[in-house]
């Protein structure tokens, strides 16, 4: 895979852009207050503006020092509705994962963003392979890992702690670079 680092990506609605400090305070109440956003997710990132700040700052830090890091906040008309990354990005392979402040839900927007990651998976970083899982009951994210043309692979029992120490399963998906016509 080539490391190209956290580029601006511009879709038809969205641009997708490296973290600023200054996002910190929309970051937190567009998405990461939200409760509905943190239901099944085994840990919220944003879930004060302190931790935000904190979020970002670690992006800040990982934009300097990897060029393997991939972490864009998605923005709409230039206010931050959501992130979406690449994370264990290692060997031929990367996991796709994205959250979205539930205001702008059903609007087609995580779609058009993780179309979008799915091609700089495939023709930037030239990964073979990109994967993404979600907790059984997350429907939404199945379509989206489906409308991007991801296979479901199988179940992972248990695959994910939850915030309270109980268990979900997670259903695993995947596409190849072959994939892709
Ligand atoms: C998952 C998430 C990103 C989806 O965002 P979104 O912008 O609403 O997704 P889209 O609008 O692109 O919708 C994708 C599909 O899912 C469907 N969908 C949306 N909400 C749904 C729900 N609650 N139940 C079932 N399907 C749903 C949409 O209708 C759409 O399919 P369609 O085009 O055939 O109608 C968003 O719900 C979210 O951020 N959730 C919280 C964080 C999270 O779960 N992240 C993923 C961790 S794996």
């Amino acid at each position: 895979m080539k490391s190209v680092g956290t580029k601006e990506i511009k879709t038809k609605r969205l641009v997708l852009r490296p973290f600023r400090m200054d996002d910190a305070m929309q970051a937190y109440k567009n998405y990461g207050s939200d409760e509905k956003v943190n239901q099944y997710i085994s840990f919220a990132p944003c879930f004060s503006l302190e931790s935000t700040q904190k979020f970002i700052q670690m992006h800040l830090d990982q934009y300097e020092s990897n060029p393997d890091f991939y972490g864009w906040a998605i923005t709409l008309d230039d206010e931050v509705i959501g992130s979406i990354g690449l994370f264990n990005v290692e060997g031929h392979q990367c996991e796709l994962g994205y959250s979205l402040g539930s205001k702008w839900w059903g609007l087609g927007y995580a779609t058009e963003a993780a179309l979008a990651v799915k091609g700089y998976a495939f023709d930037e970083i030239k990964a073979h392979r990109m994967y993404a899982s979600h907790h059984i009951d997350n429907l939404a994210s199945g379509n989206v890992l489906q409308k991007i043309g991801m296979v479901y692979e199988g179940t992972l029992r248990d695959g994910q702690e939850n915030p309270d120490g109980s268990y979900s399963d997670l259903k695993l998906y995947s596409v190849l670079s072959s994939d892709v016509i």
